[in-house]
C-alpha cells in the first residue's frame, strides 16, 4: 500500500494520490459532495463531483458511516478555503472497512459515557491535541536532561519496598513466597545511579494506591525524576526551574495548532521565564494568613491553600523548607534548623496544583537508618540503600515532575484524566 500522509499534502499539489484514512464526517449538496478524511496526521476535505469522480465512489458516498476506513484515491488541489489550505477532488474510493454505528457522535456526550469509550475518545481532535501535546512534554523533558548530561537510567517497577509512604502502596504476591509492590517513584534507585554515572533520571509509570476522588490524582502516572551526585537543594531547584521553562518553550514553538484547538490562553504560558518565584514554607503560611485562610505550623498545604498561593504568582512558584514531619523519611533535615527539610515542591500557575516535588537526601547512613527505623519501614527491604550511604556517600538532591499534572496544565484541562492514554483512577480501570 503506498500512500501520502494528510500532514505532507503540500507536496503533492496537482499529484494523483491515495490517502488511507477514517471519515469523520459528511455533507452533500447537489452534485457535489464533502467527506472529511483523518489519517492520524492531519484531516483534509475529499470532494466528488457528479459526472467527474467514478460512478461507483458516487454509489457509495451515501453508504459511509463515520469512521468507515477508507482508501481515497484523487488530485491534490490547493484551495484557500478547504480546512488545511488543500482540498483531495476524488477520483475513487475503497472501503476497508464500513464502520459499524459510531457510538460518540459531534453532540455532546456525558464524561463518564466518554471515559467508558476512551479507546476511540482519543480519536477526537481535542483529544488527538492533548496527547501529541504529552509527547512534546516527554521529549522536551528527556532532551533538556539530555542535552545537560544525565543519563537515563530505568527504575524498576516492581520493588521490595515503599518509597513515598506505606498506605499508597500497590500489592502484589511475588511467586507465592513473598510480597512485591508497584514502584511509587524511582527516586531510592536514581540515588544508588547519581553514585555511579554522576547525573541520571529515569522516566515511567508510577503507582500510588491513593483513596483520592480528585481533579489531580491517578492511581498510576508517570514521572520524570533527575538525581544529582554532589548537589544541593539550591542546585536542584535551579535545575527543576530549567526543565519546566523549557518545556513550555518546546511546547509554545511547536503545539500552537494544538494549544489553538483546546482554547487555551496562550499569553499565561509564555509569561513562564526564568527567574521563577522561590519562597519558602513559612512565606506561603504567611500568605494563607493575609488571605485569611491561615493554617497551623506543621499543617500541609490541601488543594484549596495551594491555589491561594499559587493565585499569588503569574509564574510556577517554588516553595522550600517545609516541615520535615509532613515530608518523606529519605529528605535531609536543613542543619541550621532540624524541624524543617531540605525539601522543595513547585507548584503550577492557575491553581493547578504541585506539579514537582523533590530535595536534597539525608546523606548520613547513621541518622537515615534512623529515619527508617522511625517511619517503620522493613530494615532488610532498605539495605541496599543504605550501603548507598557507607561507600563515599555525597551530598545528593533531585526531584520528581508529574506528567499528568504538568500536561494538564499547559492543556488548561479540569481534570487531569485526559492527559494520560489511558488513565488509572480509584474507580476507573477500563478499558
Ligand atoms: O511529590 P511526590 O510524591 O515525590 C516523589 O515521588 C519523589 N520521590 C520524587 C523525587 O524526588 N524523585 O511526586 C512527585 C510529583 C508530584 O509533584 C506530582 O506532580 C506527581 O508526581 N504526582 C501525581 N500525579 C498524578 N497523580 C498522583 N496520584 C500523583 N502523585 C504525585
Ligand atoms: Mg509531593
Amino acid at each position: 500500500m503506498s500512500s501520502v500522509s494528510i500532514s505532507a499534502i503540500g507536496q503533492y499539489d496537482g499529484q494523483d494520490v491515495t490517502i488511507y484514512g477514517w471519515m469523520t464526517h459528511k455533507r452533500s449538496s447537489g452534485r457535489i459532495s464533502f467527506l472529511m478524511l483523518r489519517d492520524g496526521t492531519g484531516s483534509i476535505q475529499a470532494t466528488c463531483v457528479q459526472g467527474e469522480t467514478d460512478q461507483h465512489a458516487v454509489d457509495l458516498y451515501p453508504k459511509l458511516t463515520q469512521e468507515s476506513s477508507l482508501a481515497v484515491t484523487g488530485t491534490v488541489r490547493r484551495d484557500e478555503r478547504a480546512p488545511g489550505g488543500y482540498e483531495l477532488l476524488v477520483s475513487r474510493i475503497e472501503v476497508l472497512q464500513l464502520a459499524e454505528t459510531y457510538p460518540i457522535s459531534p453532540k455532546e456526550h456525558g464524561v463518564g459515557f466518554l471515559m467508558d469509550h476512551r479507546h476511540l475518545w482519543i480519536r477526537s481532535p481535542r483529544q488527538q491535541a492533548i496527547l501529541r501535546i504529552r509527547h512534546t512534554v516527554i521529549n522536551a523533558a528527556r532532551r533538556f536532561f539530555d542535552d545537560e548530561g544525565f543519563t537515563l537510567l530505568d527504575a524498576p517497577i516492581l520493588t521490595p519496598s515503599s518509597c513515598e509512604g506505606t498506605t499508597t502502596l500497590f500489592e502484589t504476591d511475588y511467586f507465592g513466597d513473598r510480597k512485591a509492590f508497584l514502584s511509587q517513584s524511582g527516586q531510592l534507585y536514581m540515588e544508588a545511579g547519581a553514585m555511579a554515572l554522576g547525573k541520571v533520571y529515569c522516566c515511567g509509570p508510577t503507582f500510588r494506591a491513593e483513596k483520592s476522588k480528585t481533579r489531580r490524582h491517578l492511581t498510576e502516572f508517570w514521572m520524570i525524576e533527575p538525581e544529582v551526585a554532589f548537589a544541593d537543594l539550591d542546585i536542584i531547584m535551579k535545575l527543576a526551574e530549567g526543565l519546566v521553562v523549557a518545556v513550555i518553550k518546546e511546547v509554545l514553538k511547536t503545539r500552537e495548532p494544538e494549544l489553538y484547538q483546546l482554547e487555551r490562553d496562550v499569553a499565561k504560558l509564555e509569561k513562564v521565564e526564568s527567574p521563577f518565584p522561590v519562597i519558602s514554607y513559612d512565606e506561603a503560611m504567611k500568605i494563607l494568613e493575609d488571605a485569611g485562610e491561615p493554617l497551623s505550623w506543621g499543617e500541609d498545604f490541601g488543594a484549596g491553600q495551594e491555589t491561594i498561593i499559587s493565585n499569588h504568582f503569574d509564574k510556577p512558584v517554588l516553595i522550600h523548607r517545609y516541615p520535615a514531619e509532613i515530608k518523606a523519611f529519605y529528605m535531609k533535615n536543613d542543619p541550621d534548623r532540624s524541624e524543617v527539610a531540605l525539601c522543595v515542591d513547585m507548584l503550577a500557575p492557575e491553581g493547578y496544583g504541585e506539579i514537582i516535588g523533590g530535595g536534597q537526601r539525608e546523606d548520613d547512613p547513621t541518622i537515615l537508618k534512623e529515619k527508617i527505623d522511625e517511619a517503620e519501614l522493613p530494615a532488610e527491604a532498605f539495605a541496599w540503600y543504605l550501603d548507598v550511604r557507607r561507600y563515599g556517600s555525597v551530598p545528593h538532591a533531585g526531584f520528581g515532575l508529574g506528567i499528568e499534572r504538568t500536561v494538564g496544565w499547559i492543556c488548561g484541562l479540569e481534570h487531569v484524566r485526559e492527559s494520560i492514554p489511558f488513565p488509572r483512577l480509584m474507580d476507573r480501570l477500563y478499558p
